[in-house]
């Protein structure tokens, strides 16, 4: 019994045999994917992570062990002593390992398992649920565990491309002081200090920067940061940064950094050599304010055009074109009351060409985009041979010189359709920026899911370093140790909504997969910009007061940059869910369906750490 494992060791992997080692004994570990009693003899698919074997057992070989493999059910977990041979006619050439099989003459079984609650197979129609509450059960999926395969890949890659760049590895803490801005933060009691609180980080970022200060000039770590915010297809409130700081560097300097990183990272992840496309690996930049202009978006899918058209300054020109409600909103910016660089409203427009082929109804149903994004409709006009619009709410009212202006400045041509959107300027950059995508994906300029093999790889520089809140006050757009363009220095008191800063984003078919910035390390200037977020000393040394130390204490010029590695995994691995290329994820609601938690704890527990719950506890 003790021969398996202990004489008997692995010789193969079960993805690894071919014809080369007919005739060969081989020994196989694994579990019983499939069975099939086949005239007498027992066809086994083994499965391990690397692939699928076929094992036959046939009573002429070994009787006894024939009888064993009789009992074999899916999933066990088994041992295999044979010999390879060619499977002759029967090759199955949908196999990697088609062409071979390898008949059993000793077996072992470790251990049965319960019949799965699923099957273990590639798109599974199993629920997600069920999935994740037995995710040790999902894990087995070859498709699954390839995912994981890149991501291992992804991440040797980083860690030799910056060990060979000069870079150290160094970990920072991980609970933390809790600061303001950025995500919410996951809070944990302390039990020793009554009534006080330690903060999960969000990011390495306040101590990278210190360190950097400390002179350790190249940083890097693969790091777990931790968000309570509400999650999407590309977000986990446990997520892993590869995070970046340099010294004395520009932006120019970072970029070419992690440029090289990800031609790097495409090469171990998919073979994908990106110079190919991008000659000397360098990724083309893209304005902020261009980016919003034309795709509504700071993070948008270049993959396919289908730009907007900005029509708020050429409506206010024809004092609404005749459209009752363009007119409203051209008379707030007449008297004022709206100012064309502010966000209170603009009106974008979408041309969809005639040869997408929409129907009437297929243009109908975008509707529903709209109103998931907060839209309350979507008026839209078909233009004529001769240019006139039909199909339009606006058919009756746009006066003839509106009309030919819209039509010029979109570039409609007959047979296309013109959508419009009036609003407040983030909702209709949002909901225009969702129907971009959206009708790119029924156009078929994108698939639904995946790449569709374009690698379209852009940076997002140059946005405005303050945005502006609620109550007309000034809040940093990032944080607020971003440094500002030195040309723009002087709108910092006079016209904040103007300057722009050195931060940047990483955008990869309309996802995100990096940002940072060029650290303000200059006091002057951050005072300066303090002051403009209504931030006296005081209270700026009471938020940021180690930073701040930290910085005045010879801070070197410095800049950086965090990656998601598990967005990028999710990306490289063209699958639609960041939860495929995390091991134990939580769901849509922050839960682990395969652990139960978050849950209660004791009252005892909560009692060392001097806190009582309001909430009734579930039974
Ligand atoms: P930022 O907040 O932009 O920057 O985060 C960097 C990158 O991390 C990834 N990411 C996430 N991935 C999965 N789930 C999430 N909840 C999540 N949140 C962010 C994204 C994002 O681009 N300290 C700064 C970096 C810097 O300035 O150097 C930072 O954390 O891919």
């Amino acid at each position: 019994m003790a021969r398996f494992i202990d004489e008997l060791k692995r010789s193969h992997r079960c993805g690894e045999l071919r014809l080369d080692h007919v005739g060969q004994e081989v020994v196989l570990f694994g579990w019983v994917h499939t069975y099939r009693d086949l005239g007498g003899c027992v066809f086994i698919d083994l499965r391990d992570r690397e692939g699928i074997t076929q094992v036959v057992f046939e009573p002429q070989v070994n009787a006894d062990t024939h009888k064993v493999a009789d009992t074999l059910r899916k999933e066990w977990v088994i041992g295999v002593r044979g010999k390879v041979r060619d499977r002759g006619t029967m090759r199955n050439p949908k196999m990697d390992t088609g062409d071979i099989e390898v008949t059993g003459v000793e077996l072992m079984i470790f251990n049965q398992s319960p019949t799965p609650p699923f099957e273990i197979e590639d798109d599974p129609r199993t629920n997600e649920e069920l999935r994740l509450q037995y995710r040790f059960l999902d894990l087995r999926r070859p498709r699954v565990q390839k995912l994981f395969k890149l991501r291992h890949n992804v991440a040797q890659a980083t860690r030799r491309y910056f060990d060979e760049h000069g870079f150290l590895e160094i970990e920072t803490p991980m609970i933390v002081k809790y600061t303001p801005g950025g995500a919410r933060n996951f809070i944990v009691p302390s039990r020793l200090h009554a009534g006080q609180f330690y903060a999960l980080a969000e990011s390495p970022q306040l101590y990278k920067q210190m360190l950097m200060v400390s002179g350790f000039d190249r940083y890097f770590q693969i790091v777990k940061c931790f968000r309570d915010e509400d999650l999407r297809i590309d977000r986990q409130p446990e997520f892993t940064q590869i995070d970046v700081e340099m010294s004395f560097i520009n932006q120019d300097d970072l970029f070419g950094m992690i440029e090289g990183l990800m031609v790097n990272i495409f090469k171990a992840g998919l073979g994908v050599d990106l110079t190919e496309r991008y000659p000397g690996g360098k990724f083309p930049r893209l304005d902020f304010y261009e980016a919003m202009e034309k795709y509504g978006s700071d993070k948008p899918d270049l993959r396919f055009a289908l730009e907007h058209t900005d029509l708020t300054a050429i409506t206010v020109e024809h004092e609404g074109g005749g459209i009752p409600f363009f007119g409203d909103v051209a008379q707030k910016f007449k008297n004022g009351e709206y100012r064309l660089d502010l966000p209170e409203a603009i009106i974008k427009a979408l041309v969809i060409p005639a040869s997408a082929g929409f129907s009437r109804a297929d243009v109908d149903a975008f509707e529903t985009v709209v109103k998931q994004n907060g839209g309350k409709g979507l008026a839209r006009a078909k233009v004529a041979p001769d240019g006139t619009w039909t199909q339009s709410p606006f058919k009756k009212w746009a006066t003839d010189a509106y009309r030919e202006a819209v039509n010029a400045q979109t570039g409609a041509q007959p047979g296309d359709t013109i959508l419009f959107q009036v609003g407040p300027e983030a909702r209709v950059h949002v909901i225009m920026a969702n129907l971009r995508v959206h009708i790119a994906k029924k156009m078929g300029l994108i698939p639904e899911t995946g790449s569709g093999g374009d690698w379209n790889l852009s940076w997002v520089v140059a946005p405005p370093i303050f945005e502006r809140e609620e109550d007309g006050g000034w809040a940093a757009a990032h944080h607020a140790f971003t440094r500002p363009y030195d040309e723009d220095l002087d709108l910092i008191e006079n016209d904040p909504g103007k300057v722009r800063c050195y931060r940047y984003d990483l955008v990869l078919n309309g996802f995100e997969i990096g940002g940072g910035s060029i650290r303000l390390h200059d006091p002057e200037v951050q005072a300066r910009v303090f002051n403009t977020l209504g931030l006296d000393g005081e209270e700026a040394e009471r938020l940021f007061g180690f930073l701040l130390k930290a910085l005045r204490y010879g801070a070197p010029p410095h800049g950086g940059i965090a990656l998601g590695l598990d967005r990028i995994a999710m990306l490289l691995g063209e699958t639609n869910s960041i939860r495929d290329v995390v091991s134990f994820p939580k769901t849509q609601k922050a839960t682990d369906l395969l652990t139960d938690c978050p849950d209660p704890v004791s009252d005892d527990q909560l009692a060392d750490v001097h806190i009582r719950t309001v909430i009734p506890k579930k039974d």
